[in-house]
């Protein structure tokens, strides 16, 4: 069946040593050492993701593939895109569910799928270009940084799936927002998964998983800083801590050293000091309330238009469209 495929590579691997130096440099430069997620998802690291996701205590990934089975019929015909555009899209299991739903209503022209790393983004761009009639679009950038990137055109629905926001602090969460919104056109849609404040033993138990999984995703980050910018970090001088910062409504993962020693990172030139039970913040996964999502929705000018939830109230998926701004009401 394949159609046409086009790959947009926006972070080569020059760019992506380049931006890794800066947020290493700064990270690791200050009081609060810290190491933003996105240099997670290596090979390696996505491998691990994958492995997360089926784990017993990562309720997240089957709670929202549940709700989707449910409700992609109803997705598909409230916004009746012709094109998804999948952002943070990994290995795009979920992206099938609302394929199927798409090319059972009629509507399914074209795929977007925008992801960090381009080796998993191609393995699934070629899967599903093989297995539906679409035309499909690769991107590989940052959503922090390339949304502009992802070709117009069509009725588009934009899927941010799998709790990927919670990543981001409030402020760089609506600022996001905005640039989803900018890029929306009148008839468009997203839809934004985002996991649910619960009891904070099992949102814990998520991110510090008996079989030590998400502890060797973590200390990969160090993995990839030592591979891309000769650094010497010994990962298991580092241990793996999880924590739900009930103020903030979100859980830190950290790596602590458990000795006084010294990092050097060879291509920065940088000596990174470390005290006994020092900590880097690797991620924060903020946990939202229903009228969270709403406010920060509406504060990026974008209207709810329904919201589902799994039968346990773990997790919450969100369709927003643009809020018709004020300048192009006739009625004002
Ligand atoms: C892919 C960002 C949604 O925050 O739950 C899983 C990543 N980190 N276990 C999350 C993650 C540790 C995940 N997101």
């Amino acid at each position: 069946m394949q159609r046409q495929l086009s790959l947009n590579v926006l972070v080569r691997p020059e760019e992506r040593r380049r931006t890794l130096s800066h947020d290493a440099r700064h990270g690791l430069s200050r009081t609060h050492k810290q190491i933003p997620p996105t240099w997670f998802y290596d090979e390696t690291g996505s491998r691990l993701f994958d492995e997360i996701t089926r784990l017993p205590e990562y309720y997240p990934t089957l709670a929202e593939q549940t709700i989707l089975a449910e409700r992609v019929a109803d997705i598909a015909a409230a916004t009746e895109a012709d094109t998804l555009a999948e952002i943070g899209s990994g290995t795009s299991e979920k992206t099938r569910l609302l394929l199927d739903a798409m090319a059972k209503a009629g509507t399914l022209r074209r795929l977007i799928l925008f992801d960090i790393s381009q080796e998993v983004l191609v393995g699934a761009a070629e899967a599903l270009g093989r297995r539906y009639d679409v035309e499909v679009h690769a991107v590989v950038g940052d959503f922090r940084r390339h949304l502009s990137s992802i070709p117009q055109g069509g009725r588009q629905l934009w899927a941010f799936l799998g709790g990927t926001i919670g990543n981001l602090v409030p402020n760089e969460r609506v600022r996001l927002l905005s640039t989803f919104r900018e890029q929306l056109g009148p008839g468009d849609h997203l839809l934004v998964g985002t996991d649910l404040v619960k009891d904070a033993d099992r949102l814990v138990a998520a991110y510090d998983d008996a079989a030590g999984v998400t502890a060797a995703f973590n200390r990969n980050v160090l993995t990839v800083i030592n591979r891309e910018l000769h650094a010497t970090f010994d990962p298991h001088l580092f241990d793996h801590r999880a924590i739900w910062n009930a103020e903030r409504s979100w859980v830190e993962m950290r790596l602590r050293s458990r000795v006084a020693h010294t990092v050097t990172i060879g291509d920065l030139a940088l000596e990174v000091p470390f005290a006994e039970g020092e900590e880097i913040l690797t991620e924060i996964s903020a946990k939202f309330t229903p009228h969270q999502i709403a406010d920060d929705l509406a504060s990026a000018n974008l209207l709810t238009c329904a919201t589902w939830q799994d039968n346990g109230g773990d997790f919450q998926l969100t369709l927003a469209g643009p809020q018709p701004s004020a300048a192009s009401s006739p009625d004002l």
